[in-house]
């Protein structure tokens, strides 16, 4: 039983493998918060929350003399604002005669094997074997307003889900903030750990001390945006990769987020999460309810390297659904960075045989091959072949691909619409626009009104006509701005604050709609490269192109801060030219490879350019790939170095969940001259077990200076054998690298114990 309910004390116990999250009906019927965090056996923590009369922290009109009663200072399980607590609220209700005001009291609970899942919105799946759920009522005091807390239990995963439901039962109200969920703790020693970003460069890690006031991680970008990720973790002070307590905190959804951490004035930490409240208002007439997305918590008191292992097991186990969930993906050839939108069938097939050629099993046709789509400046929404480009059409094209025994891909943004497109001089209504206003252009382009269901039938129709006409077994489905001017003509004047959400809630019903349409589909999500990379997008489509920046000692980092919330499987990654086409730096095309290699694998750059020595490399790297991908993909991912300003090396490793084989790469940031010796601890091996070590290729300059490599291991030993322990407490030297971006691999094995 992962849920109990003591009874006698009204205490409500959530049990994972190694966390409990506890919370009690106080006695006035408010519910507390008592304790979440590493595994108690039994028994209440209900002595941790007391009070004193404090001044300027009222009291409930029922407490009468109890002035220590406070809900301004008792932690609360979801908080309400205007009766009390002024700290940061989770709810926020405007009541028909302007009174704002909630205050929740307990009314009943359920307990139920399996998973909640929420009407309209991703959500983590479970079935009754794996999980439970708790399901809590509380009312307000004074209106018919009731907000149903829900609890998901995955006791394998450490992990808690949450999510609310706001029911009016009485006269129409208004929601001004509807967050999902709260977590009080009684502690003061927590930092955050945020990963902010840009274009480009999305994802680098901060971190920093709650303090009294408020830090927050937002988007209010209409998605989860480049500059900020709804995903943060709060660790105890100075937590590392394998030390210390660690809550992280996932929302399931892909709009405008909130995460906030508040510090009060008695040293206690209130973090809350859910739909960023500015710009939002929501009606809720008589009979209605407010679903908020999910937030998935997971604890851990071994650092956020486990934290992170624990994320992605539940990301790739209970949160990406179809055939590609737990799957190999293959190998594809993107023809964005080669081409870009000056493509024809002859150009596409050529590169498509020569990326055959090579062992790449999918070439995807990106950008540029619809309506009049020549720059970026027209053409979305018209969602018909470019005759003159594609004179057999997507499916022709298809076919040809499929004759060289290729699976085939397509790039679309459904989301958007140029100005310059037969979709906007027929529909001018249906993009995001203030009536009176000129919208805010970025990339040549508006955002369409997607909360409208026409809309969505029209994008439906469209695509989908082409999706069944042609043979597509893949689909990029990107979004190349933020939205802003967010009204629509569908929606009346006073109801404006809902569509910012109702957008995310379209969203979600064509994604839906098309991968149930589509099941065979391999789907991969992007805006801008990483603009969207986050839980919700990942319950439609089983990965995300990680970043417009392909450089790969930028990948390096961007990969790293991705890392903390979401698996490898998920991470969209390519080999490009060298000099970067972003960067214009020069990396070697086996360190190019090394850190796509961390990512769901592909190529993009014209590989006809290529000489032959480097195709018969990357003829070796996809043979590789292919070997250890279920490896990489669903082992168990370490981070070996940290990865920040000044770092001399990155490495990484995944290991086989069986812990039989691991996979290690590390990669030269700085070169120094006079070098000091270089060496990782490796992780996850068993520690009385021996295990073959062998370094796999020499680096760019030993091959150079024809194999005399400054020795991995001692001078001329290609093998290591040692025991487990050894290898993760005394570790591995790297080679000595002569030249900055310079890689290294290696292939550990476990020995058969006659061998050992
Ligand atoms: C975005 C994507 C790129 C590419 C272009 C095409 O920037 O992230 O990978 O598809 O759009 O316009």
């Amino acid at each position: 039983m992962a849920i109990l309910f003591d009874e006698k004390k009204k205490v409500f116990t959530l049990q994972t493998k190694n966390s409990t999250w506890q919370m009690q009906v106080g006695r006035y019927g408010h519910l507390w918060h008592l304790y979440y965090g590493r595994r108690i056996q039994e028994g209440a923590l209900d002595y941790l929350v007391r009070g004193i009369n404090r001044g300027f922290c009222g009291a409930p009109y029922e407490a009468g003399e109890d002035r220590e009663y406070s809900l301004d200072t008792y932690p609360q399980e979801y908080s309400a604002y205007g009766t009390g607590d002024y700290r940061t609220s989770c709810l926020s209700v405007e009541h028909g005669d302007g009174s704002r005001a909630a205050e929740l009291l307990f009314d009943s609970y359920e307990i139920r094997k399996g998973k909640y899942g929420l009407s309209g919105l991703p959500a983590v799946w479970a079935g009754e074997e794996e999980a439970e759920t708790l399901q809590i009522v509380l009312r307000d005091k004074a209106s018919l307003v009731e907000t149903v807390l829900l609890y998901g239990v995955l006791e394998e995963y450490d992990v808690i889900t949450r999510a609310c439901v706001i029911r009016n039962k009485g006269e129409g109200v208004w929601l001004e903030r509807a967050l999902s969920a709260c977590l009080d703790l009684q502690r003061d020693d927590l930092e955050m750990i945020t990963f902010y970003g840009r274009h480009t460069m999305e994802r680098s890690l901060e971190r920093g001390m709650c303090r009294h006031g408020k830090i927050t991680a937002e988007s209010m970008r209409g998605t989860s945006s480049h500059q900020e990720n709804p995903f943060v973790i709060l660790c105890e002070k100075g937590a590392g990769e394998e030390w210390g307590e660690c809550y992280g905190m996932s929302l399931v959804y892909s709009g405008s987020f909130l995460a906030e951490a508040e510090v009060d004035q008695i040293n206690q930490t209130r973090f809350v999460m859910g739909i960023h409240p500015e710009g939002f208002r929501w009606r809720l007439e008589k009979g209605e309810s407010f679903t908020a997305p999910e937030v998935i918590f997971s604890f851990t008191s071994s650092g956020y390297g486990e934290l992170s292992r624990n994320f992605h097991r539940l990301c790739q186990e209970h949160l990406i659904r179809g055939k590609y969930r737990n799957t190999r993906r293959p190998v594809l050839l993107n023809n964005w960075e080669a081409m870009e939108f000056h493509i024809t069938e002859e150009d596409l097939v050529s590169l498509a045989a020569s990326a055959k050629e090579l062992g790449t099993e999918l070439f995807v046709m990106d950008d540029g091959w619809f309506g009049g789509r020549d720059h970026d400046r027209c053409g979305l929404g018209d969602w018909t072949p470019n005759a003159r480009k594609l004179p057999e059409g997507v499916a022709g094209l298809a076919k040809k691909i499929h004759d060289m025994d290729m699976m085939f891909g397509i790039w679309i943004e459904p989301e958007m619409i140029n100005e310059d497109s037969d979709l906007y001089r027929a529909h001018p209504d249906w993009c995001l626009r203030a009536p009176g206003r000129t919208p805010n252009r970025e990339r040549g382009q508006l955002v369409l009104d997607i909360s409208r269901r026409e809309v969505r039938d029209y994008l439906f129709d469209s695509i989908g006509g082409i999706l069944k006409e042609a043979e597509v077994d893949y689909v990029k489905w990107d979004m190349n701005r933020n939205l802003s001017d967010v009204w629509s003509a569908a929606c009346p004047a006073l109801r404006q604050g809902e569509v910012s959400h109702r957008y995310v809630l379209g969203l979600y019903d064509l994604m839906e709609r098309f991968v149930s349409a589509f099941p065979d589909i391999l789907w991969e999500g992007c805006s801008g490269g990483g603009g969207r990379f986050d839980a919700g997008i990942l319950y439609y489509m089983p990965q995300i192109w990680c970043s417009d920046n392909t450089d790969a000692i930028e990948r390096i980092s961007i990969q790293y801060g991705t890392s903390f919330g979401y698996p490898v499987s998920a991470m969209g990654a390519h080999v490009s030219v060298s000099p970067n086409l972003q960067t214009g730096r020069r990396t070697p095309l086996e360190t190019r490879a090394a850190v796509a290699m961390a990512g769901v694998f592909g190529y993009e750059l014209d590989v006809r350019r290529l000489d032959q020595e480097d195709r018969e490399r990357i003829k070796e790297q996809i043979r590789w790939y292919k070997q250890y991908q279920e490896l990489i993909l669903y082992g168990d991912y370490y981070r070996l170095t940290p990865v920040g300003e000044n770092g001399e090396f990155a490495a990484w490793q995944s290991v086989s969940r069986d812990q039989q084989t691991a996979v290690v790469s590390a990669v030269c940031l700085h070169a120094r001259s006079n070098p000091i010796f270089l060496r990782v601890r490796l992780k996850g091996l068993k520690e009385n077990r021996w295990y073959r070590v062998r370094q796999e290729r020499l680096t760019e300059s030993a091959r150079e200076d024809k194999g005399q490599e400054a020795g991995a291991f001692c001078p001329e030993e290609k093998e290591l054998i040692c025991q487990g322990s050894g290898l993760m407490y005394g570790g591995v030297n790297l080679p000595v690298f002569k030249r900055d971006y310079e890689s290294v691999r290696y292939v550990i094995e476990i020995l058969d114990e006659k061998e050992g």
